[in-house]
């Protein structure tokens, strides 16, 4: 095994199951990965060293897998056995108390060429970093989102709900968005609901009922927002999927963001119109303290497994 170290990018990389330092951690110029994001990948995060629900991520990565007509060449164990590899070897390098874990895999390289038999075998890449403290700010104050023109890719052109490596529809948006000054971009659907943000599911509070846009709107079938839904059928809130406009998103009592790196985000503002007060809402941070109490119990019962 090469000498380990983390290197200017303060990453590590595992390429095809090999652990590599991030400066001698290279692909191909032919991968397909890079000549047209042909691949598919996840974003998970540790707490306390164990990843955060680490199956449904994986399970996740097949669904994406099948969504672009790949079966991925490892097992979902050995993909485990060298996150669990990456992992020892990022805890003797870095004390970070939350490691962020992105799991890549794409068609692989071969004769340049759209038609994916061309491929002459897969390759698996696995970065591993220190994920940084969430910013407090964000979260007592909210963030502001804007809704941009540049609308959700149409489920049948390319599925939202394949976390694949081609995310120029959302770099796109963000682009819009950051250029207006705002955190992120809100995406509407060609019908003109709103789906998601460019990283993140969206939610709004409307009297009592909590609402988020459903899968079949053109959006990635988050795990936070999985989660969530699940949380709150448990505690008998009111909880639903619904398509809504981006009317009523500027005129609920709330709005939040969901993903598995922020969590519960509260959002404050939206083209510049404060939501509700303009401070987050009651509901938003139950169901964050909800979401931690259910994330704490997971790695309780993972840490008691080991
Ligand atoms: C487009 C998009 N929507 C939603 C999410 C949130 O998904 P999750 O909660 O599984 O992190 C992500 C996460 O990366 C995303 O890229």
């Amino acid at each position: 095994m090469p000498q380990l170290s983390l290197g200017n990018q303060n990453s590590l990389v595992s390429i095809n199951g090999n652990l590599t330092p991030p400066e001698e951690a290279m692909v191909s110029i032919f991968d397909r990965g890079f000549l047209y994001g042909d691949s598919v990948y996840e974003v998970t995060l540790t707490y306390e060293g164990i990843p955060f629900l680490l199956d449904e991520h994986l399970e996740r990565l097949w669904h994406s897998a099948a969504g672009i007509a790949m079966t991925p060449t490892w097992s979902k164990d050995e993909i485990k056995k060298f996150i669990s590899e990456g992992l020892e070897a990022f805890s003797k390098l870095s004390d970070a108390k939350r490691q962020y874990i992105r799991v890549i895999i794409t068609r692989g390289g071969g004769e340049i060429g759209l038609d994916p038999s061309l491929s002459n075998g897969q390759n698996l890449f696995i970065i591993f970093r220190p994920l940084p403290e969430p910013i407090k700010e964000y979260y007592e104050k909210g963030v502001d989102l804007v809704v941009t023109e540049v609308i959700r890719t149409p489920k049948k052109a390319m599925d939202p709900n394949v976390k694949s490596g081609n995310y120029l529809n959302n770099v796109m948006a963000i682009k819009q968005a950051r250029e207006k000054g705002a955190y992120d971009a809100v995406m509407l659907n060609d019908k003109g609901f709103v789906t998601e943000s460019t990283t993140a599911n969206i939610w709004i509070v409307l009297g009592e009922t909590i609402i988020t846009p459903p899968i079949e709107a053109g959006l990635l079938g988050g795990l936070t927002r999985r989660t969530l839904l699940q949380i709150g059928m448990d505690k008998g809130l009111k909880i639903k999927e619904q398509n809504f406009s981006p009317e009523t998103l500027t005129s609920a009592s709330e709005v939040f963001i969901t993903s598995s790196t922020r969590e519960v985000l509260p959002v404050t503002r939206i083209n510049g119109e404060l939501i509700g007060s303009g401070s987050p809402g009651p509901i938003t941070k139950k169901l964050h303290q909800l979401y931690k109490e259910f994330r704490d119990q997971y790695i309780k019962t993972a840490q008691s497994k080991l």
